[in-house]
């Protein structure tokens, strides 16, 4: 019997679970799996504050940990690996996770490993519901889409990543969180704009497409756009660069129905570059898998226009579960127990890399 606990503290979302396989059996079962979002500490800033979230780690860590263990049923020395993101991310929030995973490691004796997050990420469409089966990692081109990151890379197997293209500015989540913020929506942004997105038209806007002769992605053009649009539709309102700026701040000036078909015709803006160039990636490196995951992998209407397309073209497609998809710490043990169970481990001494990559 194998059991992992992994901490998760890249970001807003403190997260720990455990994970066990047991010997001889193909399957593992999630034991454990607590969170505690900061949405409502960082949602009055419009985004993360970095010594907010580090702080709230520190208070949220230790009665995670607990309620993990309870629920688990579990005795921190029955536990045979100890594992946390130690990048990318924020970096006095990293050190929070992985100060309490090298701390539990070597107070039990037990090995450590150094999780990318974005390998958290990545695997997660492979666990498959609370019973993770005996994954193999096909080969597959993978789209990580989230707040911090808008990634395709391409997967051999586990540890074998190459990086396909990658924004070059503003992540498809940091748009949707810049747009909704334009909007006077709330934080995080791609729920809300997904919510007001179902009723609108899509095509009443027409928003810019960037990069789509590349590989790699760009939507800060995108986010200017709206920004430029905006002071244009709303009623009665002077178009003057300073009114310009006012409106930006006081949104609510648009009505529904704008906002609605905005929000629509933004989100489909994003949905097609994404899907665009993930088949075309698929295509071009020759898999037969697609795999999404990530917070804005969410997003219903990208799930949905992403699946159609694969169908289209004869792809599979892997979404991770919605419950996956937003920053946790089962993603981070079970990238830990299939890197454990491969025979890695790191060194207690291994620093945390805000700047971590996964693939060149
Ligand atoms: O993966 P995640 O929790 O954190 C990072 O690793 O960055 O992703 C958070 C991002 C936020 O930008 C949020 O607005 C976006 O995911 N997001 C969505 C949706 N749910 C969360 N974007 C679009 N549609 C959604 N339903
Ligand atoms: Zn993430």
């Amino acid at each position: 019997m194998k059991t992992i606990l992994a901490l998760e503290t890249s970001c807003d979302e403190t997260g720990v679970a455990i994970l066990r396989r047991r010997n001889g059996d193909s399957t593992s079962e999630l034991l454990a799996s607590e969170v505690a979002s900061q949405i409502a500490a960082h949602s009055k800033y419009g985004g993360v504050v970095p010594e907010v979230a580090s702080r709230n780690h520190l208070v949220y860590a230790p009665s995670l940990l607990e309620r993990a263990t309870r629920s688990a049923n579990i005795g921190l020395s029955k536990v045979d690996a100890f594992a946390a993101t130690s990048g990318p991310g924020l970096a006095s929030s990293l050190m929070i996770g992985t100060s309490i995973a090298k701390g539990l490691a070597i107070g039990f004796g037990k090995p450590y490993l150094a999780i990318n997050h974005l390998e958290g990420h990545l695997l997660s469409p492979f666990f498959a519901g609370t019973d993770c089966g005996d994954v193999q990692i096909r080969p597959n081109v993978s789209l990580i889409v989230s707040g911090g990151h808008t990634t395709l890379i391409q997967v051999q197997r586990l540890g074998d990543y190459k990086l396909i293209g990658r924004t070059v500015d503003d992540a498809a989540g940091e748009a949707f969180d810049k747009v909704a913020k334009l909007l006077g929506l709330g934080y995080p942004g791609g729920p809300q704009i997904e919510k007001r997105a179902k009723s609108g038209d899509r095509n009443r806007f027409d928003l810019p497409r960037s990069m789509l002769d590349s590989e790699n992605f760009s939507f800060s053009g995108l986010k200017t756009a709206v920004r430029y649009l905006l002071p244009k539709i709303a009623n009665g309102l002077s178009q003057t660069p300073g009114e310009e700026r006012r409106l930006g701040q006081t949104p609510h000036e648009l009505d529904e129905r704008l906002l609605a078909d905005l929000c629509a015709s933004f989100q489909q803006a994003i949905v097609d570059v994404l899907v665009r160039k993930t088949i075309e990636a698929a295509r071009k490196y020759g898999v037969d898998l697609v795999t999404i995951s990530g917070g804005v992998s969410c997003n219903q209407e990208l799930r949905k226009q992403l699946s159609e397309a694969c169908v289209r073209e004869g792809f599979e497609v892997k979404c991770a579960e919605p419950w996956l998809c937003t920053d946790n710490a089962a993603m981070i043990a079970f990238a830990a127990l299939m890197r454990y169970r491969a025979g890695f481990e790191s060194k207690v001494t291994e620093e945390i890399d805000p700047n971590l990559a996964l693939a060149i």
